[in-house]
């Protein structure tokens, strides 16, 4: 399969007062078409610096960021991104919000047809009926997924989540990693998701990208085949359970708190 995301060799360092300040050094990740791609990392290695590289808001200082077969060299408007804080707009209504994105990638579409499209991706994370509230009449659950509504809607290339679910209580959670699994399938789209947790980043991800501490590289790669929609009762199973002592020992390892 073709991959929609190669990060090639990206090695990336901020330009500070005190002098460079490496971040990225040599980090390659291929995500195939419609293929989910969990990345976890300890704070601070560079996970958020990743996301924008691949937005096209930053570019590296050596190696390549393609997206779709081209080069990233500019901000790209076939990028949907979600936020820990949904960052809604309060003077618009839920359904104002989520038809943002195509009033910018889309404006000669008419009305009817955007707000037709933002009702159906509403309608799919159980919002019908919220359409015309505005955020604060939300939970902060039902904000979150009509944040992930306003990433979908224009149908981007790739959906970039940071830490989307990180403020959300733990039944929350949940819902709506089963709402991401429905929504993949009933529209198939490719993402990277930035956690802290393991256990969502292995219901979620058909790979998960652990990276090294500061400044961060692959470290290690683990591919999870398994169909979607998952089951919740997934994170029971002993595969599962054994996927986790993995991945939390590559975690301490890439912390300095185990050596490999
Ligand atoms: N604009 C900037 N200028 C200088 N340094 C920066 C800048 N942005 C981030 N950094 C530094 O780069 C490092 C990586 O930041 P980044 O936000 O990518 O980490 P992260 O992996 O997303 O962390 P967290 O898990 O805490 O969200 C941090 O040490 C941070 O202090
Ligand atoms: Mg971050």
């Amino acid at each position: 399969m073709d991959n929609l995301i190669d990060i090639k060799g990206v090695t990336h360092a901020y330009k500070t007062k005190a002098g460079p300040f490496p971040v990225l050094r040599d980090l390659n990740i291929s995500i195939p078409q419609h293929s989910f791609c969990a990345v976890v990392g300890p704070s601070g290695c560079g996970k958020s610096t990743l996301t924008r590289l691949i937005a096209g808001l930053m570019f590296p200082d050596q190696g390549e960021v393609w997206l779709h077969g081209e080069l990233v060299k500019s901000p790209r408007k076939t990028v949907g991104m979600a936020f820990q804080n949904p960052v809604l707009l309060e003077w618009r209504t839920i359904l104002q919000n989520v038809i943002l994105p195509l009033e910018i990638v889309a404006p000669m579409m008419p009305k009817a047809q955007k707000e037709a499209r933002a009702r159906e991706l509403l309608a799919m994370v159980g919002l019908e009926g919220f359409e015309g509230k505005r955020p604060s009449e939300l939970s902060g659950g039902m904000r979150q997924r009509a944040s992930l509504c306003r990433a979908l809607v224009h149908k981007p290339d790739i959906i970039i989540l940071d830490e989307p679910f990180g403020a959300l209580d733990a039944f929350t959670r949940e819902d709506l990693w089963q709402t991401m699994h429905q929504l993949r399938a009933n529209e198939p789209f490719t993402a990277l998701l930035i956690t802290h947790d393991l256990r969502e980043s292995v219901y979620l991800g058909d790979q998960v990208v652990v990276l090294s501490g500061r400044p961060a590289t692959t470290q290690y790669v683990m591919s999870v085949d398994i169909p979607g929609p998952r089951p919740l009762e997934m994170l029971y199973e002993p595969d599962t359970v054994e996927r986790l002592a993995v991945l939390r020992r590559e975690i301490q390892i890439a912390q300095g708190r185990a050596v490999a």
